[in-house]
Protein backbone atom coordinates (compact mmCIF):
# COMPACT_ATOMS: atom_id res chain seq x y z
CA UNK A 1 0.00 0.00 0.00
CA UNK A 2 1.39 3.26 -1.15
CA UNK A 3 0.52 6.45 0.90
CA UNK A 4 2.83 9.59 0.42
CA UNK A 5 5.30 8.22 -1.57
CA UNK A 6 6.32 5.49 1.35
CA UNK A 7 5.80 1.29 1.44
CA UNK A 8 3.54 0.63 4.67
CA UNK A 9 2.82 -3.41 4.57
CA UNK A 10 -0.60 -3.21 7.14
CA UNK A 11 -1.17 -6.00 8.27
CA UNK A 12 -4.17 -7.56 5.87
CA UNK A 13 -5.54 -9.68 8.94
CA UNK A 14 -7.57 -7.22 11.63
CA UNK A 15 -5.55 -5.78 14.43
CA UNK A 16 -6.48 -8.44 17.78
CA UNK A 17 -5.04 -10.97 15.39
CA UNK A 18 -8.22 -12.42 14.89
CA UNK A 19 -8.91 -14.57 11.38
CA UNK A 20 -12.37 -13.36 10.69
CA UNK A 21 -15.42 -11.51 11.34
CA UNK A 22 -16.28 -13.71 13.98
CA UNK A 23 -13.08 -12.94 15.62
CA UNK A 24 -13.90 -9.03 16.12
CA UNK A 25 -17.33 -9.85 17.65
CA UNK A 26 -16.05 -12.15 19.68
CA UNK A 27 -13.87 -9.91 20.94
CA UNK A 28 -16.47 -7.11 21.83
CA UNK A 29 -18.60 -9.34 23.20
CA UNK A 30 -16.46 -11.07 25.61
CA UNK A 31 -15.74 -7.78 26.30
CA UNK A 32 -18.97 -7.40 27.36
CA UNK A 33 -19.19 -10.90 29.06
CA UNK A 34 -16.26 -9.87 31.35
CA UNK A 35 -18.14 -7.01 33.10
CA UNK A 36 -21.63 -7.86 32.35
CA UNK A 37 -22.86 -8.68 36.05
CA UNK A 38 -22.94 -4.57 36.54
CA UNK A 39 -25.77 -2.07 37.15
CA UNK A 40 -26.07 1.27 35.69
CA UNK A 41 -23.26 3.62 34.85
CA UNK A 42 -21.68 6.56 37.54
CA UNK A 43 -20.02 8.65 35.35
CA UNK A 44 -16.24 9.60 36.66
CA UNK A 45 -16.81 12.75 38.42
CA UNK A 46 -15.03 15.64 36.29
CA UNK A 47 -14.02 18.89 37.64
CA UNK A 48 -11.90 21.46 37.09
CA UNK A 49 -8.71 21.53 34.95
CA UNK A 50 -4.99 21.68 35.08
CA UNK A 51 -2.57 24.94 33.99
CA UNK A 52 0.43 24.98 33.24
CA UNK A 53 3.18 27.69 32.76
CA UNK A 54 4.59 28.21 29.12
CA UNK A 55 7.80 29.03 30.86
CA UNK A 56 9.40 25.47 31.64
CA UNK A 57 6.45 24.01 30.05
CA UNK A 58 5.70 20.25 32.15
CA UNK A 59 2.41 18.38 30.93
CA UNK A 60 0.03 18.62 33.82
CA UNK A 61 0.34 16.23 37.01
CA UNK A 62 -2.15 15.74 39.97
CA UNK A 63 0.09 13.64 42.33
CA UNK A 64 -1.28 13.74 45.42
CA UNK A 65 0.95 11.13 47.46
CA UNK A 66 3.43 8.89 46.40
CA UNK A 67 2.36 5.03 45.82
CA UNK A 68 4.64 3.43 47.53
CA UNK A 69 3.77 4.83 50.82
CA UNK A 70 1.16 1.67 52.18
CA UNK A 71 0.43 3.43 55.15
CA UNK A 72 -1.16 6.69 54.19
CA UNK A 73 -3.18 5.33 51.30
CA UNK A 74 -6.27 3.93 53.46
CA UNK A 75 -8.36 7.49 53.83
CA UNK A 76 -8.93 7.01 49.99
CA UNK A 77 -11.72 4.57 48.65
CA UNK A 78 -10.00 1.77 46.54
CA UNK A 79 -10.48 1.18 42.89
CA UNK A 80 -9.22 -1.19 40.37
CA UNK A 81 -6.57 -1.09 37.25
CA UNK A 82 -7.54 -3.94 34.87
CA UNK A 83 -4.91 -4.94 32.24
CA UNK A 84 -6.51 -6.63 28.89
CA UNK A 85 -4.85 -7.81 26.43
CA UNK A 86 -6.64 -9.79 23.78
CA UNK A 87 -3.94 -12.44 22.66
CA UNK A 88 -4.72 -15.45 21.12
CA UNK A 89 -1.24 -17.22 20.41
CA UNK A 90 2.69 -16.84 21.60
CA UNK A 91 5.16 -14.84 20.37
CA UNK A 92 8.28 -12.80 21.46
CA UNK A 93 6.61 -9.71 21.33
CA UNK A 94 3.43 -10.58 23.27
CA UNK A 95 6.29 -11.52 25.72
CA UNK A 96 8.18 -8.40 25.58
CA UNK A 97 4.43 -6.37 25.89
CA UNK A 98 3.89 -8.07 29.44
CA UNK A 99 7.82 -7.81 30.43
CA UNK A 100 7.53 -4.43 30.15
CA UNK A 101 4.14 -4.59 32.14
CA UNK A 102 4.99 -6.52 34.99
CA UNK A 103 8.40 -4.19 35.38
CA UNK A 104 6.89 -1.21 35.38
CA UNK A 105 4.29 -1.98 37.88
CA UNK A 106 1.09 -3.02 35.89
CA UNK A 107 -1.31 -5.49 36.85
CA UNK A 108 -1.35 -8.99 35.42
CA UNK A 109 -2.69 -8.98 32.14
CA UNK A 110 -6.11 -10.58 31.19
CA UNK A 111 -5.48 -12.55 27.59
CA UNK A 112 -9.25 -12.29 25.91
CA UNK A 113 -9.60 -14.85 23.23
CA UNK A 114 -6.52 -16.91 24.38
CA UNK A 115 -6.05 -19.60 21.17
CA UNK A 116 -9.58 -18.81 20.07
CA UNK A 117 -11.51 -20.92 22.61
CA UNK A 118 -13.89 -21.76 25.06
CA UNK A 119 -16.87 -19.47 25.40
CA UNK A 120 -17.26 -15.45 26.58
CA UNK A 121 -17.43 -16.46 30.00
CA UNK A 122 -15.04 -14.92 32.02
CA UNK A 123 -14.32 -15.95 35.94
CA UNK A 124 -15.64 -12.46 37.72
CA UNK A 125 -14.10 -10.44 40.52
CA UNK A 126 -15.56 -7.36 41.96
CA UNK A 127 -15.19 -4.49 39.51
CA UNK A 128 -17.40 -1.46 39.64
CA UNK A 129 -18.22 0.52 36.63
CA UNK A 130 -15.79 2.80 37.76
CA UNK A 131 -12.44 1.16 37.62
CA UNK A 132 -10.17 1.61 34.87
CA UNK A 133 -9.38 -0.51 31.84
CA UNK A 134 -6.37 -0.50 29.48
CA UNK A 135 -6.15 -2.45 27.14
CA UNK A 136 -3.34 -2.97 24.49
CA UNK A 137 -2.77 -4.44 20.74
CA UNK A 138 -0.54 -6.77 22.94
CA UNK A 139 1.79 -7.84 19.90
CA UNK A 140 2.47 -4.34 19.19
CA UNK A 141 3.22 -2.48 22.00
CA UNK A 142 5.50 -2.05 24.71
CA UNK A 143 5.11 0.27 27.81
CA UNK A 144 7.75 2.72 29.05
CA UNK A 145 6.20 4.38 32.35
CA UNK A 146 4.31 3.14 35.34
CA UNK A 147 0.90 2.88 35.58
CA UNK A 148 0.72 5.57 38.26
CA UNK A 149 2.05 8.36 35.93
CA UNK A 150 -0.20 6.44 33.19
CA UNK A 151 -3.39 7.04 35.58
CA UNK A 152 -2.37 10.88 36.76
CA UNK A 153 -2.03 11.89 33.10
CA UNK A 154 -5.24 9.67 31.65
CA UNK A 155 -7.16 12.14 34.34
CA UNK A 156 -5.39 15.59 33.52
CA UNK A 157 -6.20 15.07 30.34
CA UNK A 158 -9.70 13.25 30.05
CA UNK A 159 -10.39 16.64 32.52
CA UNK A 160 -8.92 19.19 30.39
CA UNK A 161 -10.54 18.32 27.22
CA UNK A 162 -14.28 17.63 29.09
CA UNK A 163 -13.49 21.24 30.13
CA UNK A 164 -13.23 22.29 26.66
CA UNK A 165 -15.70 20.33 24.95
CA UNK A 166 -18.43 22.10 28.07
CA UNK A 167 -16.96 25.11 27.12
CA UNK A 168 -17.91 24.09 23.66
CA UNK A 169 -21.61 23.81 24.74
CA UNK A 170 -21.82 26.64 26.59
CA UNK A 171 -20.79 25.65 30.00
CA UNK A 172 -17.77 27.25 32.23
CA UNK A 173 -17.16 24.05 33.84
CA UNK A 174 -18.25 19.84 32.99
CA UNK A 175 -18.93 19.40 36.53
CA UNK A 176 -22.80 19.41 35.26
CA UNK A 177 -22.67 17.48 31.67
CA UNK A 178 -23.39 13.97 33.99
CA UNK A 179 -24.83 11.51 32.76
CA UNK A 180 -24.35 9.23 29.49
CA UNK A 181 -25.65 11.17 27.18
CA UNK A 182 -23.75 14.28 27.72
CA UNK A 183 -21.02 15.09 26.01
CA UNK A 184 -17.21 14.86 27.86
CA UNK A 185 -13.79 12.88 27.63
CA UNK A 186 -13.37 9.28 29.35
CA UNK A 187 -12.28 6.80 26.75
CA UNK A 188 -9.16 7.59 25.47
CA UNK A 189 -7.79 6.31 22.07
CA UNK A 190 -4.24 6.07 20.57
CA UNK A 191 -3.78 8.66 17.50
CA UNK A 192 -2.70 8.35 13.96
CA UNK A 193 -2.20 10.18 11.32
CA UNK A 194 -4.14 9.00 8.14
CA UNK A 195 -7.53 7.22 8.61
CA UNK A 196 -7.53 3.91 8.40
CA UNK A 197 -9.36 1.88 6.56
CA UNK A 198 -8.42 4.75 4.38
CA UNK A 199 -12.10 5.84 2.82
CA UNK A 200 -12.55 9.52 2.49
CA UNK A 201 -16.60 8.87 2.75
CA UNK A 202 -16.58 7.03 5.54
CA UNK A 203 -17.62 9.26 9.01
CA UNK A 204 -15.15 7.99 11.14
CA UNK A 205 -12.59 9.73 8.53
CA UNK A 206 -14.05 13.26 7.60
CA UNK A 207 -15.95 13.78 10.96
CA UNK A 208 -12.41 13.72 13.28
CA UNK A 209 -11.75 16.93 14.43
CA UNK A 210 -9.83 19.20 12.50
CA UNK A 211 -8.58 21.31 14.92
CA UNK A 212 -6.65 19.45 17.57
CA UNK A 213 -4.30 22.66 19.46
CA UNK A 214 -1.55 21.48 17.11
CA UNK A 215 -0.76 24.20 14.61
CA UNK A 216 -0.40 22.76 10.82
CA UNK A 217 3.27 21.99 9.87
CA UNK A 218 4.32 21.46 13.59
CA UNK A 219 5.32 18.07 11.87
CA UNK A 220 7.15 19.49 9.58
CA UNK A 221 7.00 19.75 5.82
CA UNK A 222 3.98 20.93 3.42
CA UNK A 223 0.88 20.14 4.71
CA UNK A 224 0.26 18.61 1.74
CA UNK A 225 3.82 16.72 1.90
CA UNK A 226 2.55 12.97 2.87
CA UNK A 227 1.23 11.82 5.73
CA UNK A 228 4.25 12.04 8.10
CA UNK A 229 3.39 15.81 8.29
CA UNK A 230 -0.36 15.38 8.97
CA UNK A 231 -1.73 15.65 12.17
CA UNK A 232 -2.58 12.97 14.46
CA UNK A 233 -6.16 13.72 13.59
CA UNK A 234 -7.34 9.76 14.22
CA UNK A 235 -8.48 7.29 16.11
CA UNK A 236 -6.24 4.28 16.60
CA UNK A 237 -7.98 1.56 18.47
CA UNK A 238 -4.73 -0.47 19.61
CA UNK A 239 -4.57 1.35 22.56
CA UNK A 240 -7.40 2.24 24.63
CA UNK A 241 -8.18 3.62 28.48
CA UNK A 242 -11.42 4.09 30.11
CA UNK A 243 -13.93 3.26 32.63
CA UNK A 244 -15.11 0.19 32.86
CA UNK A 245 -18.94 1.01 32.99
CA UNK A 246 -18.49 3.53 29.77
CA UNK A 247 -16.48 0.93 27.81
CA UNK A 248 -18.62 -1.40 28.10
CA UNK A 249 -21.77 0.65 27.33
CA UNK A 250 -19.25 2.04 23.95
CA UNK A 251 -18.51 -1.86 22.86
CA UNK A 252 -22.10 -2.93 22.87
CA UNK A 253 -22.84 0.41 20.53
CA UNK A 254 -19.87 -1.34 18.05
CA UNK A 255 -21.66 -4.61 18.06
CA UNK A 256 -24.94 -2.58 17.24
CA UNK A 257 -22.78 -0.44 14.78
CA UNK A 258 -21.55 -4.11 13.25
CA UNK A 259 -24.57 -6.12 13.27
CA UNK A 260 -26.34 -2.91 11.15
CA UNK A 261 -23.43 -2.73 8.73
CA UNK A 262 -21.33 -5.55 8.41
CA UNK A 263 -20.65 -6.99 4.99
CA UNK A 264 -18.10 -9.77 4.53
CA UNK A 265 -17.95 -8.35 1.12
CA UNK A 266 -16.30 -5.52 1.68
CA UNK A 267 -13.03 -4.74 2.23
CA UNK A 268 -11.81 -4.06 5.80
CA UNK A 269 -14.88 -5.41 6.71
CA UNK A 270 -12.63 -7.51 9.70
CA UNK A 271 -11.53 -4.26 11.32
CA UNK A 272 -12.09 -3.40 14.30
CA UNK A 273 -11.35 -0.24 14.11
CA UNK A 274 -12.92 0.60 11.44
CA UNK A 275 -16.09 0.42 13.54
CA UNK A 276 -14.30 1.99 16.83
CA UNK A 277 -13.33 5.04 14.22
CA UNK A 278 -17.33 5.18 12.68
CA UNK A 279 -18.69 5.16 15.81
CA UNK A 280 -16.34 8.16 17.36
CA UNK A 281 -17.76 9.95 14.03
CA UNK A 282 -20.84 9.81 14.50
CA UNK A 283 -20.57 11.59 18.03
CA UNK A 284 -18.54 13.68 16.26
CA UNK A 285 -20.93 14.54 13.28
CA UNK A 286 -23.59 14.99 16.24
CA UNK A 287 -21.42 17.15 18.71
CA UNK A 288 -21.35 19.14 15.68
CA UNK A 289 -24.74 19.48 14.92
CA UNK A 290 -25.55 20.46 18.41
CA UNK A 291 -23.03 22.74 18.95
CA UNK A 292 -24.56 24.95 15.53
CA UNK A 293 -28.12 24.30 16.74
CA UNK A 294 -27.28 25.96 20.36
CA UNK A 295 -26.95 29.35 18.69
CA UNK A 296 -28.99 28.90 15.16
CA UNK A 297 -32.14 26.92 16.76
CA UNK A 298 -33.35 25.17 14.07
CA UNK A 299 -32.52 22.48 11.38
CA UNK A 300 -28.70 22.17 10.70
CA UNK A 301 -28.39 21.72 7.06
CA UNK A 302 -25.54 18.40 6.56
CA UNK A 303 -23.37 21.60 4.18
CA UNK A 304 -22.75 23.64 7.63
CA UNK A 305 -21.13 21.15 9.85
CA UNK A 306 -19.88 18.40 6.58
CA UNK A 307 -16.21 18.98 4.55
CA UNK A 308 -16.89 19.09 0.92
CA UNK A 309 -16.49 15.91 -0.82
CA UNK A 310 -18.22 12.50 -1.09
CA UNK A 311 -19.41 12.19 1.96
CA UNK A 312 -21.59 9.09 3.76
CA UNK A 313 -23.51 11.46 5.65
CA UNK A 314 -26.43 10.38 8.76
CA UNK A 315 -30.31 11.69 7.91
CA UNK A 316 -31.59 10.14 11.28
CA UNK A 317 -30.83 11.35 14.89
CA UNK A 318 -30.26 8.32 16.84
CA UNK A 319 -31.33 7.86 20.19
CA UNK A 320 -27.86 8.03 21.67
CA UNK A 321 -24.58 8.92 19.87
CA UNK A 322 -22.46 10.06 23.01
CA UNK A 323 -19.58 7.47 23.76
CA UNK A 324 -17.23 9.83 25.42
CA UNK A 325 -14.58 8.72 22.91
CA UNK A 326 -11.48 10.72 21.89
CA UNK A 327 -8.18 10.85 21.07
CA UNK A 328 -4.88 11.31 22.64
CA UNK A 329 -2.98 13.33 19.69
CA UNK A 330 -0.54 14.93 21.97
CA UNK A 331 0.82 11.23 22.79
CA UNK A 332 0.72 11.65 26.27
CA UNK A 333 -0.31 8.62 26.82
CA UNK A 334 -0.34 5.98 23.80
CA UNK A 335 2.47 6.86 20.55
CA UNK A 336 1.61 4.93 17.74
CA UNK A 337 4.61 4.19 14.97
CA UNK A 338 3.64 5.23 11.36
CA UNK A 339 4.33 9.17 10.09
CA UNK A 340 6.18 9.82 13.66
CA UNK A 341 8.90 7.99 13.51
CA UNK A 342 10.81 11.70 12.62
CA UNK A 343 9.58 13.47 15.56
CA UNK A 344 10.58 10.45 18.44
CA UNK A 345 14.06 10.97 20.06
CA UNK A 346 16.00 9.37 22.84
CA UNK A 347 16.39 12.44 24.90
CA UNK A 348 18.82 12.65 27.91
CA UNK A 349 17.49 14.93 30.74
CA UNK A 350 20.70 15.71 31.60
CA UNK A 351 20.85 19.64 32.44
CA UNK A 352 19.21 21.41 35.41
CA UNK A 353 17.38 24.30 36.61
CA UNK A 354 15.72 25.77 39.31
CA UNK A 355 12.58 23.65 38.18
CA UNK A 356 14.13 20.72 37.40
CA UNK A 357 15.70 18.70 34.38
CA UNK A 358 15.53 18.73 30.86
CA UNK A 359 16.76 18.28 27.10
CA UNK A 360 18.13 20.56 25.03
CA UNK A 361 16.18 19.85 21.36
CA UNK A 362 18.68 20.95 18.22
CA UNK A 363 16.23 18.99 15.78
CA UNK A 364 13.66 21.70 13.28
CA UNK A 365 11.01 19.76 12.80
CA UNK A 366 9.12 22.32 12.23
CA UNK A 367 11.51 23.71 9.36
CA UNK A 368 11.41 27.17 10.90
CA UNK A 369 14.23 29.30 9.08
CA UNK A 370 14.68 30.77 12.75
CA UNK A 371 14.87 27.95 14.42
CA UNK A 372 16.67 27.79 17.73
CA UNK A 373 17.28 24.69 19.98
CA UNK A 374 14.70 24.65 22.93
CA UNK A 375 14.43 22.57 25.69
CA UNK A 376 11.73 19.85 27.27
CA UNK A 377 10.99 19.63 30.86
CA UNK A 378 11.20 16.25 32.13
CA UNK A 379 8.20 15.98 34.37
CA UNK A 380 8.45 15.75 38.08
CA UNK A 381 6.08 13.22 38.77
CA UNK A 382 7.86 10.51 36.19
CA UNK A 383 10.89 11.57 37.01
CA UNK A 384 9.94 10.42 40.89
CA UNK A 385 8.28 7.26 39.34
CA UNK A 386 11.49 6.28 37.41
CA UNK A 387 13.61 6.97 40.68
CA UNK A 388 11.03 4.70 42.55
CA UNK A 389 11.50 1.59 40.36
CA UNK A 390 15.30 2.22 40.30
CA UNK A 391 15.15 2.27 44.18
CA UNK A 392 13.60 -0.51 44.09
CA UNK A 393 16.27 -2.90 42.50
CA UNK A 394 18.90 -0.69 44.80
CA UNK A 395 19.48 -3.79 46.82
CA UNK A 396 20.05 -6.21 44.28
CA UNK A 397 22.08 -3.97 41.93
CA UNK A 398 24.93 -1.86 41.97
CA UNK A 399 25.92 1.55 40.08
CA UNK A 400 22.49 2.69 39.24
CA UNK A 401 21.91 5.80 37.51
CA UNK A 402 20.98 8.80 38.30
CA UNK A 403 17.66 10.08 36.28
CA UNK A 404 19.77 12.60 34.17
CA UNK A 405 21.87 9.95 32.73
CA UNK A 406 18.57 7.69 31.37
CA UNK A 407 17.38 8.04 27.72
CA UNK A 408 13.39 8.32 27.58
CA UNK A 409 11.77 8.33 24.17
CA UNK A 410 9.95 11.44 23.27
CA UNK A 411 8.25 13.29 20.99
CA UNK A 412 10.03 16.49 19.77
CA UNK A 413 6.51 18.56 18.52
CA UNK A 414 3.93 18.01 21.56
CA UNK A 415 7.07 17.71 24.07
CA UNK A 416 5.55 14.20 26.04
CA UNK A 417 7.30 11.10 26.83
CA UNK A 418 4.96 8.81 26.20
CA UNK A 419 3.73 6.13 27.82
CA UNK A 420 3.42 3.34 25.84
CA UNK A 421 4.75 2.85 22.24
CA UNK A 422 2.40 1.16 19.74
CA UNK A 423 3.83 -0.23 16.39
CA UNK A 424 1.45 -0.02 13.53
CA UNK A 425 2.80 -1.35 10.37
CA UNK A 426 6.47 -3.13 10.11
CA UNK A 427 7.28 -4.34 13.16
CA UNK A 428 11.20 -3.84 12.74
CA UNK A 429 11.05 -0.34 14.77
CA UNK A 430 9.66 -2.13 17.31
CA UNK A 431 11.98 -5.14 17.59
CA UNK A 432 14.91 -2.33 17.62
CA UNK A 433 13.57 -0.26 20.23
CA UNK A 434 13.42 -2.93 23.22
CA UNK A 435 17.10 -3.20 24.15
CA UNK A 436 17.32 0.86 23.14
CA UNK A 437 14.67 1.66 26.13
CA UNK A 438 15.92 2.82 29.46
CA UNK A 439 14.78 -0.56 31.64
CA UNK A 440 16.90 -2.45 29.34
CA UNK A 441 19.80 -3.23 31.19
CA UNK A 442 18.19 -3.74 34.39
CA UNK A 443 15.20 -5.84 32.67
CA UNK A 444 15.84 -8.89 35.40
CA UNK A 445 16.08 -7.11 38.06
CA UNK A 446 13.22 -4.92 37.84
CA UNK A 447 10.93 -8.14 36.57
CA UNK A 448 11.71 -9.67 39.86
CA UNK A 449 10.82 -6.32 41.88
CA UNK A 450 7.82 -6.21 40.05
CA UNK A 451 6.81 -9.63 40.39
CA UNK A 452 7.20 -9.33 44.08
CA UNK A 453 4.95 -5.87 44.27
CA UNK A 454 2.23 -7.89 42.59
CA UNK A 455 2.41 -11.25 44.82
CA UNK A 456 1.82 -8.04 47.87
CA UNK A 457 -0.26 -6.80 45.92
CA UNK A 458 0.83 -3.48 46.10
CA UNK A 459 -1.10 -0.49 45.29
CA UNK A 460 -0.25 0.83 41.73
CA UNK A 461 -1.54 4.71 42.50
CA UNK A 462 -3.08 7.09 44.26
CA UNK A 463 -4.08 9.59 41.89
CA UNK A 464 -8.10 11.96 41.29
CA UNK A 465 -8.50 11.36 44.98
CA UNK A 466 -8.49 7.07 44.53
CA UNK A 467 -6.15 4.28 45.50
CA UNK A 468 -5.37 2.48 42.58
CA UNK A 469 -4.76 -1.54 43.20
CA UNK A 470 -4.07 -3.92 40.41
CA UNK A 471 -7.51 -5.85 39.16
CA UNK A 472 -5.23 -8.69 38.97
CA UNK A 473 -2.22 -10.14 40.51
CA UNK A 474 -0.63 -13.84 40.69
CA UNK A 475 -2.07 -16.71 41.49
CA UNK A 476 -2.84 -16.96 45.18
CA UNK A 477 -1.77 -20.51 45.67
CA UNK A 478 1.39 -20.42 43.89
CA UNK A 479 4.41 -21.14 45.94
CA UNK A 480 6.89 -19.92 42.89
CA UNK A 481 9.06 -16.71 43.09
CA UNK A 482 10.63 -14.32 40.93
CA UNK A 483 10.26 -14.36 36.81
CA UNK A 484 8.44 -17.97 37.21
CA UNK A 485 5.64 -16.72 39.39
CA UNK A 486 4.36 -14.30 36.45
CA UNK A 487 2.51 -15.24 33.66
CA UNK A 488 -0.85 -13.52 31.92
CA UNK A 489 -4.57 -14.56 33.45
CA UNK A 490 -6.56 -16.44 30.06
CA UNK A 491 -10.41 -14.95 29.90
CA UNK A 492 -12.13 -18.36 29.17
CA UNK A 493 -11.92 -19.94 32.59
CA UNK A 494 -9.78 -17.55 34.12
CA UNK A 495 -6.97 -20.16 34.24
CA UNK A 496 -3.48 -19.20 34.70
CA UNK A 497 -1.12 -19.10 32.06
CA UNK A 498 2.68 -19.54 33.47
CA UNK A 499 5.49 -17.48 32.07
CA UNK A 500 7.48 -20.82 31.49
CA UNK A 501 5.11 -22.19 29.43
CA UNK A 502 3.97 -18.48 27.73
CA UNK A 503 7.70 -17.35 26.93
CA UNK A 504 9.87 -19.77 28.37
CA UNK A 505 11.20 -20.31 24.78
CA UNK A 506 11.58 -16.51 24.04
CA UNK A 507 13.41 -15.51 27.50
CA UNK A 508 16.41 -14.62 24.63
CA UNK A 509 14.41 -11.74 23.29
CA UNK A 510 13.28 -10.54 26.15
CA UNK A 511 15.92 -10.75 28.59
CA UNK A 512 19.61 -10.97 25.93
CA UNK A 513 20.43 -9.31 23.17
CA UNK A 514 18.24 -7.85 20.35
CA UNK A 515 16.72 -9.94 17.90
CA UNK A 516 15.52 -8.73 14.48
CA UNK A 517 12.37 -11.38 12.95
CA UNK A 518 9.88 -10.99 10.46
CA UNK A 519 6.10 -10.25 10.89
CA UNK A 520 3.44 -11.64 12.55
C1 LIG B 1 4.07 7.73 54.96
O1 LIG B 1 3.11 8.66 55.37
C2 LIG B 1 3.10 8.92 56.76
C3 LIG B 1 1.91 9.81 57.09
O2 LIG B 1 1.83 10.92 56.23
C4 LIG B 1 4.44 9.58 57.13
O3 LIG B 1 4.49 9.84 58.52
C5 LIG B 1 5.55 8.62 56.74
O4 LIG B 1 6.81 9.25 56.96
C6 LIG B 1 5.46 8.22 55.27
N1 LIG B 1 6.42 7.17 54.97
C7 LIG B 1 7.22 7.20 53.91
C8 LIG B 1 8.09 6.02 53.73
O5 LIG B 1 7.22 8.13 53.11
C1 LIG C 1 -28.10 -8.73 14.30
O1 LIG C 1 -29.08 -8.74 15.33
C2 LIG C 1 -30.26 -9.43 14.98
C3 LIG C 1 -31.28 -9.19 16.07
O2 LIG C 1 -30.75 -9.46 17.35
C4 LIG C 1 -29.92 -10.90 14.77
O3 LIG C 1 -31.07 -11.62 14.45
C5 LIG C 1 -28.90 -11.01 13.67
O4 LIG C 1 -28.47 -12.32 13.52
C6 LIG C 1 -27.69 -10.13 13.96
N1 LIG C 1 -26.82 -10.12 12.79
C7 LIG C 1 -25.52 -10.36 12.86
C8 LIG C 1 -24.74 -10.26 11.57
O5 LIG C 1 -24.96 -10.64 13.90
C1 LIG D 1 23.66 15.90 27.80
O1 LIG D 1 23.55 14.86 26.83
C2 LIG D 1 23.82 15.30 25.54
C3 LIG D 1 23.50 14.17 24.59
O2 LIG D 1 23.82 12.94 25.14
C4 LIG D 1 25.27 15.77 25.46
O3 LIG D 1 25.57 16.21 24.16
C5 LIG D 1 25.47 16.91 26.45
O4 LIG D 1 26.84 17.30 26.47
C6 LIG D 1 25.07 16.48 27.83
N1 LIG D 1 25.09 17.61 28.74
C7 LIG D 1 25.60 17.53 29.95
C8 LIG D 1 25.49 18.77 30.80
O5 LIG D 1 26.13 16.52 30.37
Amino acid sequence: MKFGGQEFNFSPRNRWHWAGAAGVLVIFLSFIGLFHQFGSTTPIQISGSNSATLDNYRPPEDHILQPSNESTTAQYPISKFHLLAPASGKHFRLCRAIASGVMLGYPAPVFNGWMKEGDLDAELVPDSDDDLVLMIDSYDVVFQYSPDVLIDRYFALTKSVSTKIASRFGFDAPDGLIGDDSPRLTILFGPEKICYPVDDTRIGCWAAPSDIDLPIGAYGGKPDGGFDNNPPRWLNSGTIMGPVGDMRRMFRATVELINKTYDAGQEFSDSDQKYLSNLWGYQEYWRSVKARQLYFHGDVDASEVVPPGKRMIPTTEPEHFEYHMGVDHRSSLFQTRVGSEHVLEFLRFNETNEHGHYAWVDKNVGNSPTFRPFKIMLPLSLADAIRRLLDSISSSVSDLPDITAIQLHTNLVTKHVYGMFHCIGEKGYIDDLWSKLWFYPWVRPLFEAGVKSLKEEKTIAISNGRTWKPARTLPKDSHQTGIEAYGAWADIDGGWLPWQDLCGEYEEQVFGAKIHEGNV
